[in-house]
């Protein structure tokens, strides 16, 4: 697949975000974040976009359901098991889209078959041959993985391979599930199924590789150069364990090495970043500073020395443009002074498109903050409108907030909450005035999730600076995240906990939090 007039060839890029990103401890989230991802990811380009595994829960279902509704720019992909009934279920939350793709898969190692599916290889042949006939009455997109790829015998998985092709998959997936591949050895097991699979030419053959020993991008791109055309990965690499490849180094490598690697992908490099901060935001998982692309410290230099040549010649340490990835040099930095007009531009240049409403918030907020804040920055804005987008549907809300805590007395929150647009109030002491805040918290909506996570970090330099706090629950083997951002650390405290609060409640589904109080 080439572009007109190119000579690279087109590799596929394949987001798993929704799907073994999400699968992450820790990373759930709701159908609404997950339509805004998938947003973002048809916006930035993404070939296909894997929304969820349909038959794991209702609520996958419907967040595939919702985005095969809403994509058209992205193949949408469901994933599903060597079952009939998972693979009905993929088809049906499928439906709605434009251009859909099963994906179903079976573990093709001796370990795995031995122990997990408990199936002879033969068996495990048979059943390759009748999952992927099963998908192939739902759609000609087919495609078939072989779990545990790399750990397989490679005779028994060429077998599979030809089967799977022979049965109508269109894409064959080579997973390193456990991240354990080497990158010259991976190389050389798509070679070795490039010659021995004899109908291989009638698939794309696709990689996705684990991050566990840190070399899931260099067995991706060592894979390409081996012949896969398709590669599988996530916004800021995350996924099972230590993740799966960073989509964000991926398409930066090929892009930035196109001396060395004479491919393409249709990525639009310069929403890189709007798709990092939003699965960050969503997530609660901060990327950490040193992140490859889209860490804070990516593109800063702090060196005399480097500032020195950097000032001189950008390319004398920087091997990337920030803007070619969505990074842009604040041409504009606000303050109190500052307009709606300019503070649309920004939002605009930061890849925000709010409608007026959202904006009106966003509007009301930005002046409060630069109200305390004498310079208003892009991470503070970013901050600021995440956290606008995520209170929009809320239905527990903070109206007033009073702690008293220093030395000699016992912190104390007093609080007022709205409850379904009711207003609720508490008072609670605690250990610490973070403690005293939740515990009115839950004195108003009585629950009894766990906070296992409970975390603070400055959006910029200064006393001034905005802290983001997130913040973990779990329930019943749920869990959510929350994140919150204001100069004022109590306030971000107690807007996290109830963002997360929130999702809590709409995964808890028809329960309302009145009834909560009983
Ligand atoms: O890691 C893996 O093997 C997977 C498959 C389901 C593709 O995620
Ligand atoms: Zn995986």
């Amino acid at each position: 697949m080439n572009r007109p007039g190119s000579d690279r060839e087109r590799i596929i890029i394949f987001d798993t975000t929704l799907r073994d990103g999400e699968q992450s401890p820790g990373a759930s989230m709701t159908i609404d974040e997950k339509i805004r991802v998938a947003e973002v990811l048809e916006r930035m380009g993404v070939d296909v976009i894997e929304a969820g595994f349909p038959i794991a829960s209702e609520g996958d279902f419907k967040a595939v359901r919702e985005i095969a509704k809403r994509i058209r720019g992205s193949v949408v992909c469901g994933l599903a098991r060597a079952s009939a009934a998972d693979i009905d279920r993929a088809g049906e939350a499928l439906e709605p889209a434009e251009r859909k793709r099963v994906h179903t898969f079976i573990a093709t190692s001796p370990l795995h078959m031995r122990v997990k599916l408990q199936m002879e290889p033969e068996e495990v042949l048979e059943r390759v041959r009748d999952s992927v006939t099963r998908a192939r009455r739902w759609t000609d997109d087919v495609e078939w993985s072989a779990e545990d790829a790399s750990r397989s015998d490679r005779d028994f998985l060429c077998r599979c391979i030809e089967i799977a092709i022979d049965a109508g998959a269109t894409t064959v997936n080579i997973p390193d599930t456990v991240g354990y591949a080497y990158p010259e050895e991976f190389a050389d097991l798509i070679r070795h199924i490039r010659d021995r699979v004899p109908n291989i030419d009638r698939a794309v053959i696709s990689v996705h590789c684990h991050n566990d020993l840190g070399l899931a991008v260099a067995n991706s791109l060592r894979a390409i150069e081996a012949g896969a055309r398709q590669v599988e990965c996530t916004i800021n690499g995350i996924g099972e364990r230590a993740g799966n490849a960073a989509l964000e180094e991926i398409v930066m490598a090929i892009r930035t090495r196109a001396d060395l690697l004479p491919f393409e992908t249709g990525i639009r490099t310069t929403e890189i970043m709007s798709a990092s901060r939003l699965v960050s935001a969503i997530t609660g998982f901060q990327v950490q500073p040193n992140k490859a692309i889209v860490g804070a410290n990516a593109f800063a230099h702090e060196s005399g020395i480097h500032q020195d040549g950097v000032l001189k010649d950008a390319q004398t340490y920087e091997i990337m443009r920030p803007e070619d990835v969505g990074l842009v040099k604040s041409s504009l930095v606000l303050g109190k002074h500052s307009g709606r007009h300019a503070f649309r531009k920004k939002l605009e240049e930061l890849g925000y498109k709010l409608g007026d409403n959202a904006l009106n918030e966003a509007f009301v907020r930005f002046k409060q903050l630069a109200d305390k804040k004498k310079e208003v920055y892009d991470e503070d804005i970013v901050a600021l409108v995440d956290d606008e987008i995520q209170a929009a549907d809320q239905r527990v809300r903070l109206a007033e907030l009073r702690v008293e805590c220093g030395t000699g007395i016992r912190p104390r929150a007093r609080m007022v909450l709205e409850v379904d647009g009711e207003r609720r109030e508490a008072a609670a002491t605690g250990d610490g005035p973070v403690d005293a805040t939740f515990k009115a918290i839950r004195a108003i909506v009585p629950h009894e999730a766990e906070l296992p996570l409970f975390q603070i970090h400055a959006v910029t330099e200064g006393t001034d600076a905005q802290a983001v706090v997130t913040v973990r629950l779990e329930e019943n083997g749920r869990t959510v995240h929350g994140q919150s951002a204001d100069t004022d650390t109590l306030v971000a405290s107690a807007r996290a906990y109830l963002a997360a609060l929130n999702k809590l409640l709409t995964k808890r589904g028809k329960t309302a939090p009145a009834a909560l109080t009983a």
